[in-house]
């Protein structure tokens, strides 16, 4: 964390507030936090409290805090002064309250929340301190709303594209996900509210998610799957994990004994509590013995629940002890302790969408944005005689913070493509509005009523042809035309897997019709996921990759491209030119049957393509900038360390450019003549950082030698091989731009 002591605000160009929509939002003023340090975390110090809560507590008390008591809290004991625990979804922002009994809403007027960025627009910005003032933005917004714990970050690496919940994790890569979450936890649990770490683990994709048997070899769990919930537990001290859906090696993940009382706490030393996700629990004493600490759920009598009547009925018979059901108890009661909501003084109050919030959500937003390709430099859009635009696609209105299955956010405010640029925009300029193609889908003959479908949603290609007329003419009859493409949240959703890459809704024609007649087009993607986008890449010579973006996110591509935000985020994942050509789809092992194996092993995402020589669309870490950077002057402190010292990696960033930019620097290592298989490269390390016009920064990277280790299955243990590896500096997986050798000895 010491590595991004940035903490001064940096101003890119110049301020501008906008015009409309009184938004207070300032352009480009992307204020840097430190991150702190993880609040300690020893449950210990409560001990004494706890044990005199236990002894008042009836055996009915306790088994109460053991489940859900609604659809959101667990059971409190009011004569005790212990509250229920009150949890809110999620990765988005604070969800709409929630009924008690049931998914309807609550129907307040007062939980509007900041819409923020989804996770996969996070790890786009590849910025610690941006994760670190969301967790914090979206902790304080959870306790204005007066909850205890906030269901969010969801770090479940993206093994296929297809993944129906993409969008809300963050990346491929472990190391990057370990180095978002972290700081996303502390920022939640600064403000006196648990994190709930999810979906603990091996949850990678929706499809029989409530019952797929995962088979994972023990490396590529430990290099691959785990890192990112270790990190959680030790780096971050997070206070709950949420057990997943799914089984991994023949036990459900809620009563899963290696997973939750091995590996969590006994090697991790892991002192919060696990949840299970809603429904995923399948029996009584098998849960609670293999660690699981409140059993939460869907609609039905609460008391139904496996950790409720019937755990009253194992205990009545002598299935399971007093001793261990206290053991759970101590457990939760030992968190809330910890976030102030027993004997709390001074808990943090919060704030609910406010300015403030919105600025978190825009900073994050507008460092997400990705160019993918501007061969003939038309953006930055000069709108200097330029009369008018045309803006395409039904992305362009189309809002985001609700819709398909699961947790969204009810806001005041979603800036929309067609909004930011009306609220950036020139006033002398006309905007036509076209929608261009129709947002329509078949009915699935699965998709009702099943918490799990077979597939995601299957939409309506063909284009309407009134509305594709419009579309074109509008094209034709402007100087710039904008198309605003991409899925949705309707289409991109939890509980079912797309079907496939390509563009829904009929996007490739139109996009290609609309080139045809303006020459000027600018291609915008709003996903959160890899697309096919190929045969556009090909004729295109302007794309620009943008997200859910959040609140802000209209106004923030908008900025970007009038060029008040220089971009600079860069892909989390592989854009694969063909399904097939992902690890899990070329191994053929996915979605799987009642098992799945994970055939690729540790070669998932960029690993893959790396080793077997595969060409992406576009690679892992790529994004442009309206600038251009040089790197020189690569140099390690040494030439040879032990396994204990750390590689001090420094280098040169030029901005050769006429602008102000940042770049994200990326460390990549590889090990020539390894004695055992590895991946081709690996990310260790990265660093975005601004760097004015004509000027240059030195980059120090700090790369602990133990980062390099593998997981030895004999040993069960991390080893550092000895011998020589590759230090590779670039600005994405396939543009490396120098590299050193060092020596471990
Ligand atoms: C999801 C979780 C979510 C929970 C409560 C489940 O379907 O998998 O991520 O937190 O519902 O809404």
């Amino acid at each position: 964390m010491k590595n991004y002591l940035l903490s001064i605000v940096l101003l890119i160009f110049v301020f501008s507030s906008c015009k409309e929509n009184k938004t207070e939002i300032k352009t480009a003023a992307i204020t840097h936090q430190k991150i702190p340090e993880p609040i300690p975390f020893n449950a210990a110090v409560f001990n004494k409290k706890i044990d005199s809560l236990i002894a008042l507590m009836t055996i009915e008390e306790k088994i109460g805090m053991l489940h859900g008591n609604s659809m959101f809290a667990n059971g409190g004991v009011e004569r005790l002064g212990i509250p229920e625990l009150k949890m809110a979804d999620g990765p988005l922002g604070i969800r709409e309250e929630i009924s008690r009994n049931s998914w309807a809403t609550a129907g307040w007027d007062n939980d509007f929340a900041t819409y923020y960025p989804a996770a996969g627009a996070v790890a786009a910005t590849w910025n610690p301190e941006l994760s670190y003032t969301f967790g914090n933005s979206v902790g304080q917004e959870a306790r204005a709303r007066n909850k205890d714990m906030l269901l969010s970050p969801a770090i479940n690496i993206i093994r296929t594209p297809l993944g129906g919940r993409t969008y809300e994790y963050f990346t491929e890569d472990p190391f990057l996900n370990k180095k978002l979450a972290v700081p996303f936890i502390i920022g939640i649990q600064n403000n006196d509210v648990m994190a709930c770490v999810k979906h603990f683990a091996v949850n990678n994709q929706e499809t029989n998610r409530g019952t797929v048997d995962v088979l994972v070899d023990e490396r590529t769990l430990r290099e691959i799957y785990l890192p990112a919930f270790e990190a959680s537990v030790k780096d971050a001290n997070a206070y709950s994990l949420m057990g997943a859906y799914n089984k991994f090696r023949g036990d459900y993940l809620c009563e899963n004994d290696l997973m939750l009382n091995k590996i969590l706490r006994d090697e991790w030393g892991f002192q919060g509590i696990v949840i299970s996700d809603w429904a995923a629990v399948h029996s009584t004493v098998k849960s609670l013995k293999n660690g699981l600490d409140i059993e939460m759920g869907t609609p039905k009598p609460f008391n139904e629940y496996y950790l409720a009547d019937k755990l009253n009925a194992a205990y009545k018979a002598g299935e399971i002890s007093e001793e261990e059901i206290n053991k759970h108890v101590k457990r939760i009661l030992g968190v809330l302790f910890q976030i102030k909501a027993i004997d709390g003084k001074n808990r943090t109050k919060g704030s609910l969408s406010t300015e403030a919030h919105f600025q978190d959500s825009y900073n994050v937003a507008a460092e997400a944005i990705v160019l993918l390709k501007n061969d003939k430099n038309i953006l930055p859009l000069k709108v200097d005689g330029i009369k008018s635009i045309a803006v395409i696609g039904n992305n362009a209105t189309k809002k985001n913070a609700l819709g398909g299955f699961g947790a969204g956010v009810k806001t005041k405010r979603e800036i929309t493509p067609l909004e930011g640029l009306q609220n950036r925009l020139p006033k002398e300029i006309n905007i036509k509005y076209a929608e261009g193609y129709l947002e329509r889908y078949l009915k699935n003959e699965n998709d009702q009523k099943e918490k799990v479908t077979l597939h995601g949603p299957t939409t309506v290609n063909k284009l309407d042809k009134a509305t594709l007329d419009k579309a074109i003419n509008a094209a034709k009859n402007s100087d710039i035309a904008i198309i605003f493409a991409g899925s949705n949240r309707d289409y991109e959703t939890e509980a079912s897997d797309r079907q496939d890459l390509s563009l829904p809704f009929g996007q490739d024609e139109l996009i290609q019709k609309v080139m045809a007649v303006n020459p000027n087009t600018i291609v915008v993607f709003i996903a959160g996921a890899p697309f096919d986008i190929g045969s556009v890449k090909d004729k295109a010579s302007t794309i620009v990759w943008s997200w859910f973006n959040g609140s802000e996110g209209g106004n923030a591509l908008a900025d970007v491209i009038l060029g008040k935000i220089n971009p600079s985020g860069k892909l989390p994942w592989t854009m694969p030119k063909n399904i097939n050509d992902s690890p899990a789809h070329a191994t053929k092992s996915f979605p799987g049957n009642k098992t799945v194996e994970y055939k690729e092993e540790f070669l998932v995402g960029y690993r893959w393509f790396d080793t077997q020589n595969l060409e992406p669309l576009y690679p892992f870490g790529f994004g442009l900038s309206y600038t251009n950077f040089e790197f020189s002057d690569l140099k390690t402190n040494k030439a040879t360390y032990t396994e204990k010292d750390t590689i001090q990696i420094s280098f040169n960033i030029k901005n050769s450019g006429k602008i102000d930019g940042k770049e994200v620097a990326q460390l990549y290592v590889s090990k020539p003549n390894s004695i055992v298989k590895r991946a081709a490269q690996e990310l260790k390390g990265f660093q975005k950082i601004l760097v004015k016009s004509g000027t240059s920064e030195k980059v120090t990277l700090q790369i602990p030698a133990k980062e390099l280790a593998y997981f030895n299955v004999i040993k069960n243990n991390w080893i550092v091989e000895k011998g020589t590896y590759q230090l590779k500096i670039g600005n994405s997986s396939r543009d490396i731009k120098k590299e050193i050798s060092i020596k471990i000895k």
